[in-house]
């Protein structure tokens, strides 16, 4: 079976190193490109952060470009003012659930080889969907500045475009108001342009994130493989539980935790992981005092405009852990 053509668009955080690693040790995928761009923490640290994954799990061969540095409209402060709301909601813990470095609970080596290449993430984007004999899938699992950008410059370019299986957005699940979730919310222009654009779109929101929560008997399995990778993932995602419980304290997880981007990923790999899931018309909201960013769900189908966006509700869950076993275990 040919592989599918993939670049994944990322903030490393710890979900997206999970997702790195299903992407890049999935005979499934060909991972054409990483891209980066600012969210969890400046674009500075998450490319960083993408270079350290890329090149401790053996994946040296694939190129990273270094996308926007702050979202299209918004302020650049605006990931911080995201985190100081979460804290005035809760008496989170400093420096939220990614911690200072965006990729607290494991040291990489301080050498590292790996470089991002010479063209900014857009450009490298519409290289790889120009030269691409196949279509590509992108799989964005940060806020969507990037992938916007390309839409934008690349208008001839979005017939390359195979589809859009993205982590962000909510419908039904609140996690502080209703349909806000963190990557919409960090860029809600870029993400309306996005789910405007016509290219066919699965949204793995927190509906079908926090379906999916790995406990210690996952950390203990992927840790029970001996190779550095394996060492490295179970580590992060040791850290990752701690710090989401102790920094999203009203969810009242304990020993169980999301790992949101993964999700993104596991859907390309095999789509039969996702067992529920709805097209739904979903619009974004960009003019509001209150909900900046809100994937608005049309769930009860009220306003009957054209499903643009397929909304994933549940995944398999036992089949989802097994994956994160198997592709840690065939890094390096
Ligand atoms: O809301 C979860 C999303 O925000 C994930 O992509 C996580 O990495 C953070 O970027
Ligand atoms: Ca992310």
């Amino acid at each position: 079976m040919n592989k599918i053509p993939v670049i994944v668009d990322c903030d490393p955080g710890h979900d997206d190193m999970m997702a790195l690693v299903l992407a890049c040790h999935s005979p499934r995928l060909d991972v054409k490109l990483v891209t980066t761009v600012s969210g969890n923490k400046s674009l500075e640290l998450v490319t960083r952060n993408a270079l350290n994954v890329l090149h401790y799990i053996g994946a040296d061969h694939i190129p990273v470009a270094a996308g926007c540095d702050r979202p299209i409209v918004r302020r650049k402060d605006h990931a911080e003012a995201a985190i100081a709301e979460l804290r005035r909601h809760s008496d989170s813990i400093e420096n939220g659930a990614h911690g200072a470095s965006g990729l607290d609970g494991f040291t990489f080596p301080e050498e590292n080889p790996k470089k991002v290449i010479e063209i900014r993430a857009v450009e490298a984007m519409a290289q790889v969907l120009r030269e691409s004999e196949e279509k590509i899938t992108l799989i964005p699992t940060g806020p969507l500045t990037n992938v916007a950008l390309l839409i934008r410059c690349y208008p001839n370019l979005i017939s390359r475009i195979e589809k859009i299986s993205l982590m962000g957005g909510t419908c039904q699940f609140v996690f502080t108001r209703p349909f806000m979730e963190f990557n919409t919310f960090i860029d809600p222009e870029a993400t309306k342009i996005v789910f405007e654009s016509g290219i066919p779109i699965t949204m793995y929101g927190y509906d079908a994130t926090y379906s999916v929560l790995y406990d210690q008997t996952v950390i203990d399995r992927i840790a029970s493989h001996k190779n550095q990778t394996s060492y490295m993932v179970s580590e992060l995602l040791k850290a990752f539980m701690y710090r989401h419980n102790n920094t999203f304290k009203w969810l009242g997880l304990t020993d169980t935790c999301p790992i949101h981007d993964a999700c993104a990923v596991a859907g390309v790999i095999d789509p039969t992981l996702v067992t529920e899931s709805k097209m739904l018309h979903v619009d974004i909201e960009t003019a509001g005092n209150y909900f900046d960013g809100a994937t608005v769900c049309d769930y009860e189908d009220i306003l009957g405009l054209p499903h643009n966006v397929e909304v994933v509700y549940r995944m398999d869950n036992a089949r989802f852990f097994d994956l994160m076993e198997e592709c840690s275990a065939r890094g390096k």
